[in-house]
């Protein structure tokens, strides 16, 4: 895999650019509607786009992937400037800026608990593990809204197979990178840091569960998660851990951060469900970043080739 910087192509060139200024107009919606208070109380003028730091590495010899759909791509405009990532801001507009100089290398991702021999990989030795695939998937958050992307990576089971986790490894965790110096949302116990994920292994193993170094054919920003993070498209946006610097396989179901802080709210496998609404709020539909209506949710969010992972669980109990 080659990868060059590219410094010198804007994300207008990749955003349809009618489309920018869309954001705006599914905020006001989403108020109107009174669905997004988060966005609400974050509302404020928008960046123009040269405002928008856009200096990555061009990533070459993407090859397109079959899991990917069709649906109108989310600008990039908006997939980077409407970021959940708390240990910068939990103002979903903050980590664009606030993550600009986040340091990405070196970066180092641990391999411990159940595996044939703990290791440290160096980020760039992982993402020369297979050839870089383009995945368009939705990606729907637990809060509502949900966005198209081309993410770039392969699967999660490449990763996973180079660790030679042992055979009474069930459940594999995630942990992002502690760093309070260069993360200031992690000066403040919103969530108890560093974050931590998790998915049992068949999940973990399957051919969606995507390993993420890239997106619109580019390296990763800072704030969509650089230089390493998971995609699951069935599963609400939470699960999908970014800078992840450790990987620990264990028997037991690891505590995630999110189920931690609100366990009631936020259950381990937080699969996408139209049919079990958050206790403060429907799951029923969804508002898609850049669009004023709103489109119903599909079960798994629509990728139904997971649903035998969880035949004979009763998903209204395991969340
Ligand atoms: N990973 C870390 N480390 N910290 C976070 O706050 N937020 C999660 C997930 N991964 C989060 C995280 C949530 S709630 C969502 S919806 C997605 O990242 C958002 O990813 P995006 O900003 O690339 O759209």
């Amino acid at each position: 895999m080659l990868i060059k910087k590219a410094s010198d192509i804007s994300a207008s060139e990749i955003t349809p650019k009618g489309l920018y200024l869309n954001r705006r107009a599914f905020i006001t919606a989403a108020a109107g509607a009174g669905v997004a208070a988060a966005a609400i109380a974050g509302f404020r003028e928008l960046r123009s786009p040269s405002e928008v730091a856009h200096a990555n590495a061009k990533i070459e010899r993407l090859q397109k992937s079959s899991f990917s759909t069709t649906e109108t791509i989310t600008p990039y405009k908006d997939v980077t400037n409407y970021n959940n990532y708390y240990e910068f801001s939990t103002d979903k507009y903050e980590p664009a800026g606030l993550a600009k100089n986040f340091k990405t290398r070196p970066w180092t991702v641990n391999v411990e608990g159940l595996v044939k021999k703990k290791k440290t990989l160096d980020v760039d030795s992982i993402i020369k593990l297979s050839s870089p695939e383009e995945r368009i998937y939705r990606h729907r958050c637990v809060e509502g809204w949900s966005i198209v992307v081309p993410w770039v990576g392969f699967p999660l089971s490449e990763l996973i197979k180079q660790c030679e986790p042992l055979g009474n490894a069930r459940f594999v965790e995630f942990t992002t990178i502690y760093a309070p110096n260069q993360m200031p949302g992690q000066k403040i116990p919103v969530l108890d840091w560093p974050y931590v994920e998790g998915l049992r292994m068949d999940e973990a193993m399957h051919p969606l569960a995507l390993l993420c170094f890239g997106m619109y054919g580019e390296a990763l920003p800072n704030q969509d998660g650089a230089p390493l993070r998971v995609v699951l498209p069935w599963k609400y946006g939470f699960k999908s851990a970014k800078a992840i610097v450790k990987l620990r396989f264990t028997d037991r179901q690891p505590v995630n951060s999110w189920g931690k802080s609100a366990p009631s709210e936020y259950g381990f496998y937080s699969n996408v469900n139209p049919n079990v609404d958050h206790p403060r709020w429907s799951q029923a539909s969804e508002r898609r970043l850049g669009e004023f209506r709103k489109r119903p949710t599909l079960m798994f969010n629509g990728y139904d080739q997971v649903a035998s992972l969880y035949s004979g669980m009763d998903l209204k109990k395991d969340f």
